[in-house]
């Protein structure tokens, strides 16, 4: 077949997706613990609705989301994150009602990047949104939940960088500053920065060309234009972090690749990915709500992305997640006894057994090959003869005994067994 799945998407095979299912479990666990509730929202969405929430100047925006005009003439976007999606739903169905809304999600996103180690055009991930609440207790509840979450997948060697940008004011001042940092240097900047000098200066921040990278070292930081209020919250945030004993490490040049952040951010990173390392990142975006048409609530959110997540948890090898395994085999000497054969397998399985069975026109010698390669607990034999006085052949693979068994007593034997 010339038919290939598209360049930076890739299939999780049956191998992989125990260990997926294991962490989305695990991360519905503990959220709803602590209270998030589940939503889900559409792949598609509006374009605008992307451009006015993640920002027209961001990377994300102007060069890599998946966006086509559908058959009605409409400018859709295939989702590249999951916040400004639930920051809509959160209006559109009067989600606010209920006060404080916590909500967790996940699924796979889309960015149209150049695939490398790490980052591809479909990922997925596990995220949360806090809505409703400006308060620094639900930074530090929130980025504790995650590390929690971290924990019970066995992992050790992450590292939280914290920042904070401060409120729209603060940025707005950082925003000058910078400008007139970068202004007389501008012959200096890269071909994009030379644009987010006019369009979106605090995008210069996120560069990755080593010499605007150089020249930013020494640049205006957002700490140095934090008022009062967002000192304060940011102060409060770290100390609670540190009495709770989740260890983090300032990041002052941190900025984030999406335009709704104020106050707090913050990174997840991993020695064990290479260039791209981050496995989670989010913070506090206050203003969203209100620039989506709603009453100010401030909110705060994460995402992990679940491919580096995974990436970090193999490099570490703490997280070994026992495959389902096949307790009974079924064979069938005929066609003649394969209907019964089937009936009794749904029953195996309604008593909580797990069961396989031959469907096809093999022997014996084959079909017990194959229960011997499945390492199965027990083989149930369907013959003829033995199926005319109801009765059926169970052998024990461990100890190779056998011997014949009442059809009505095959439940209990097999379960007394296991
Ligand atoms: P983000 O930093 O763009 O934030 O993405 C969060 C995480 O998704 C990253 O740290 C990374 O692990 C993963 N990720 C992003 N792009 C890719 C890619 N191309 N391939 C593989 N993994 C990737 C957000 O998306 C925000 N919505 C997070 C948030 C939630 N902020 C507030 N609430």
């Amino acid at each position: 077949m010339n038919i290939h799945s598209i360049k930076g998407m890739r299939d999780i095979l049956p191998a992989e997706t125990r260990l997926w299912q294991f962490i989305e479990s695990a991360a519905r666990d503990i959220f709803e613990k602590f209270g998030y509730r589940e939503i889900r929202t559409p792949i598609l969405e509006e374009t605008s609705l992307f451009q006015k929430g993640i920002g027209e100047g961001t990377d994300i925006v102007n060069k890599e989301m998946y966006t086509f005009v559908d058959r009605g003439k409409r400018s859709l976007t295939m989702r590249p994150e999951g916040t400004a999606p639930i920051a809509r739903s959160y209006l559109e169905n009067n989600l606010a009602q209920d006060g404080f809304v916590s909500l967790y999600y996940m699924g796979p996103m889309f960015r149209s990047e150049r695939p490398q180690k790490g980052r591809s055009r479909q990922f997925h991930q596990i995220g949360i949104e806090a809505i409703g609440s400006s308060s620094p207790y639900v930074d530090t509840s929130a980025i504790q939940m995650m590390v929690y979450l971290f924990r019970r997948l066995n992992l050790k060697d992450f590292k939280i960088k914290l920042c904070s940008l401060g409120c729209a004011d603060d940025k707005q001042k950082l925003a000058a500053e910078l400008r007139k940092y970068l202004s007389p240097e501008k012959n200096r900047l890269c071909d994009d920065c030379k644009v987010r000098l006019e369009k979106n200066i605090l995008r210069t921040l996120d560069c990755k060309v080593d010499s605007c990278r150089a020249l930013l070292r020494n640049s205006p930081k957002a700490r140095d234009f934090l008022c009062n209020s967002c000192r304060s919250h940011y102060s409060t945030v770290k100390k609670m972090l540190g009495e709770m004993g989740t260890g983090y490490v300032e990041d002052v040049n941190m900025v984030r690749g999406l335009d709704y952040y104020t106050n707090t951010v913050f990174e997840v990173t991993h020695p064990g990915l290479g260039a791209q390392d981050a496995i989670a990142a989010g913070g506090r975006y206050d203003d969203l709500i209100k620039d989506f048409g709603g009453k100010a609530a401030g909110a705060f959110g994460f995402a992990i992305g679940v491919e580096r997540l995974l990436m970090a948890i193999s490099a570490e090898g703490n997280l070994v997640v026992p495959d389902n395994k096949t307790d009974v085999y079924i064979a069938t000497t005929s066609e003649n006894v394969r209907l019964e054969a089937l009936k009794a397998s749904t029953m195996l399985i309604e008593e909580g057994i797990c069961c396989e069975m031959n469907f096809e026109e093999r022997s014996l010698k084959s079909q017990m090959r194959q229960a011997g390669k499945k390492n199965v607990l027990f083989t149930v034999i369907f013959g003829d003869e033995e199926l005319k006085r109801n009765e059926v052949v169970l052998r024990d693979m461990r100890t190779g005994e056998q011997a014949n068994i009442k059809l009505d007593e095959l439940a209990q034997k097999i379960k007394g067994g296991i």
